[in-house]
């Protein structure tokens, strides 16, 4: 038996636009932040894995094979059993966890976690999967052991997302670019002060309602539908908004990618406001709150602003002119009391 420990490490991630479309054959364009997760991997081969985090307090001992139980280390837990399917560790491990990505920001901690798990087991094993079939690996986990039906965006992002880039990820091939981000503008990440969790249910009721208009529609692909077609289909109800947000949402990232790529940042900026405006009208997945923090934030001179991550809380993200910045921050948290800088991302200088 080694006593012998093994980094890994895996950003959080903040996405510019593209909400909701991982799941419904869509475009997603998320970019790694500075703040992240790192976790110490000490494999051994004792039935019993201690699990410690700088987050909490009490520390977590976990038997092999041990089902979720709504305990705070259930992620990192799942993430273990998965290494071990994979056959990177061989009988049990001990974690030490620490982060700066604040938990229920809808910044992927969750997706950062088991990364950097998972690549830590890689390290311990020497070689092993690549980074996409871990981060498919990670979506296992989250989908089948914790039981939150998400897209594979996050794990995608905080696995292979490198800084100073947005990642144009085709969620149904998973085909990507790493387009460089803007040096003159920031893209501001702003928490709203109200935390959430994506198994709290909300999420999974629009997964059902996109369920419903794949049904209808015949496709898995929501967000490849032409918006007209949804538009004078029969479907009715709430299934019908969601679908044409997908469609909707869909082509608003590809107009965003390229408009990275042309350094169009009013054409960014305009697409962040349509996607907030889809996103509360038509997903209804913003709050009152939320909205207001968006509103203040283009008021106060933010070329485009918007929810982002699952929705019902968290953060926003928005794209601000570097020489702005300073004044446009202090305005928008003196307004809004309960809000806090997070991160910011942009161009890294040559
Ligand atoms: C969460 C999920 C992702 C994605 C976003 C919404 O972050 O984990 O898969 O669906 O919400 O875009």
């Amino acid at each position: 038996m080694s006593d012998k420990s093994f980094r890994g490490f895996a950003p959080g991630r903040v996405n510019l636009i593209g909400e909701h479309t991982d799941y419904n054959g869509g475009m997603v364009l998320p970019a790694a932040l500075s703040v992240g997760l790192e976790v110490a991997l000490t494999p051994h081969d004792q039935p019993i894995s201690h699990i410690t985090s700088k987050d909490h307090s009490e520390p977590a001992e976990r038997m092999i094979d041990e089902p979720a139980n709504g305990h705070w280390s259930d992620t990192a837990w799942g993430a273990l059993q998965e290494a071990r399917r994979l056959g990177l560790i061989d009988g049990g491990a001990d974690l030490a966890i620490a982060s700066t990505i604040p938990a229920g920001s809808g910044l992927s901690s969750s997706a950062a976690l088991m990364l950097a798990i998972l690549k830590a087991a890689r390290a311990a094993k020497g070689s092993g999967p690549d980074d996409v079939a871990l981060a498919l690996a990670a979506q296992r986990v989250e989908n089948d052991y914790l039981g939150v039906p998400c897209g594979i965006m996050d794990q995608m992002a905080v696995a292979l997302a490198t800084p100073g880039t947005a990642m144009a990820l085709n969620t149904s091939s998973l085909s990507y670019d790493l387009l460089e981000l803007p040096r003159d503008h920031a893209l501001v990440v702003i928490h709203s002060g109200i935390v959430r969790k994506l198994t709290e249910g909300c999420y999974k009721e629009r997964k059902l309602e996109c369920d419903e208009a794949k049904a209808h529609f015949g496709t898995n692909d929501l967000c490849l539908l032409d918006p007209a077609e949804i538009e004078v289909a029969s479907l009715t109800g709430p299934a019908k908004l969601r679908a044409l947000h997908c469609a909707t949402e869909h082509r608003r990232v590809l107009a965003a990618a390229e408009a990275l790529r042309t350094g169009d940042m009013a054409q960014l900026g305009a697409l962040m406001n349509a996607s907030h405006a889809s996103m509360r009208d038509l997903f209804a997945m913003s709050l009152p709150p939320i909205d207001a923090l968006v509103e203040s934030a283009v008021e106060l001179g933010a070329v485009g602003a918007r929810l982002t991550g699952g929705g019902f809380g968290g953060c926003i993200a928005a794209c601000v002119a570097q020489d702005a910045r300073e004044n446009w921050q202090s305005e928008l948290i003196a307004r809004h009391r309960q809000a806090r800088y997070i991160d910011a991302v942009s161009g890294t200088s040559a």
